[in-house]
């Protein structure tokens, strides 16, 4: 018995040992000791060739028509039930009941939480992770799910490479206050530290989202923060939702990074991760390029300036050719009068152009009765040239 005793004491040394660096999960942070370029020394995965977020250039998207529009389960019965609202140190966390999920993958997927990303510097100073042509919104949305159907539970699917399914709502700054939103913000007074968490009102989570749902980007990504894994089915929609700048204030100078009872307080901002390379993979757009743009204003007004004089210019050109032909054609007539006077039989022709022609190829003529009868000086001459007519010599 003594040497058990010893022997699970020397295992308890032992993990305690291996699991000591294990312990830095929970130091990782934005920038700093373990930030983002140090985050893959102990978290493999975050060196991978399918990390998120991505930049997407929409140019390079492909159009997949089989992209239907998504459809939330549930996000609109919340219950009575209050949510969760957490401080968990890199962000503020939402835990949505399992009740609520996501049609129109392949997969049934379940909701499990929600968090923000967000800047510090105001309105257009970055805070989004994803980037659309390199622009970068304010804070972002995410509302995780995990595929139900194939696993048990969260934290098995989140290994797998079709386990998760991730919406990304883009949210930039305007004039008016999203009410939804306020629904969080309102309580981020309560979990100013690390580690707080709150109980909040249940409210429809499908208000946060952006009213069409038909238009986003799909690509096979990770998780946005350590441990990385690559197993997220990523939706960014393409419409993005609009808060006010205080809403956007809020949310970027309320909340510590720091627990309570650490006497350094840091502020919870910038967490959001660089774009990664795409490498080797397609970005899938569920709507096309070209019907999917509205134009504003300045765009109308600079297409009908740019028609307009496309259309002048082309004009000028089309009047510089004909009337270039017309001299050319009045040239040769001429040269043709002048050589009458010598070998003349060539002459004739000329003289009865079209209906010659007409006679010749009836079925072949109709549509291009125009065109013939404008070339059938000259033509008329090539054709009569082999025909050997002299008789008809004055
Ligand atoms: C994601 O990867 C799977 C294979 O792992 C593939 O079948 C699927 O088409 C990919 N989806 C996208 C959007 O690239």
């Amino acid at each position: 018995m003594d040497s058990l005793g010893l022997f699970i004491l020397l295992m308890l040394l032992c993990f305690q040992w291996t699991t000591a660096p294990a312990g830095k999960e929970a130091t990782w942070t934005y920038t700093g000791l373990v930030g983002q370029s140090e985050w893959s020394q102990y978290f493999p995965e975050c060196a991978g060739t399918s990390q998120s977020p991505v930049d997407v250039v929409t140019t390079q998207t492909k159009y997949d028509p089989s992209l239907l529009p998504l459809t939330p389960l549930g996000y609109s019965q919340h219950g009575n039930k209050p949510f969760s609202l957490y401080n968990n140190g890199h962000t503020v966390v939402i835990k949505l009941p399992e009740w609520m999920g996501l049609g129109g993958l392949p997969w049934l997927y379940t909701a499990v939480q929600m968090h923000l990303h967000w800047g510090s510097g105001g309105p257009s100073h970055g805070g989004a992770e994803h980037t659309i042509n390199g622009q970068s919104a304010d804070a972002e949305l995410h509302v995780v799910h995990y595929n139900s159907e194939l696993y048990p539970d969260m934290s098995t699917a989140m290994m797998q490479s079709d386990g998760l399914a991730v919406l990304g709502i883009l949210i930039v700054t305007g004039e008016e206050t999203n009410t939804a939103f306020n629904n969080i913000l309102n309580y981020l007074s309560r979990i100013r530290h690390a580690d707080q968490k709150v109980f909040i009102p249940a409210f429809d989570i499908q208000s946060l989202l952006p009213k069409d749902l038909g238009r986003y980007y799909r690509y096979n990504g990770s998780l946005t923060t350590p441990p990385c894994y690559q197993s997220v089915i990523w939706t960014l929609f393409n419409e993005r939702v609009q808060i006010s700048q205080t809403q956007l204030l809020k949310l970027e100078t309320i909340l510590y990074s720091s627990k309570s009872e650490e006497s350094d307080r840091m502020l919870l901002q910038d967490n959001y991760r660089a774009t990664q390379l795409l490498n080797h993979r397609v970005v899938f757009a569920s709507f096309s390029a070209e019907s999917g743009k509205e134009l504003s204003s300045g765009e109308v007004t600079a297409i009908v300036i740019g028609v307009m004089c496309g259309c002048v210019g082309l004009a000028v050109i089309i009047r510089f050719i004909v009337k270039t032909i017309r001299f050319f054609t009045l040239l040769h007539r001429e040269s043709v009068v002048v050589n009458s006077s010598t070998s003349s039989w060539d002459v004739l022709p000329s003289n009865r152009p079209a209906p010659m022609l007409r006679m010749k190829e009836p079925e072949k003529g109709k549509e291009k009765k125009q065109d013939m009868a404008l070339k059938s000086t000259s033509e008329a001459e090539k054709k009569e040239e082999p025909s050997p007519s002299p008789q008809t010599e004055p």
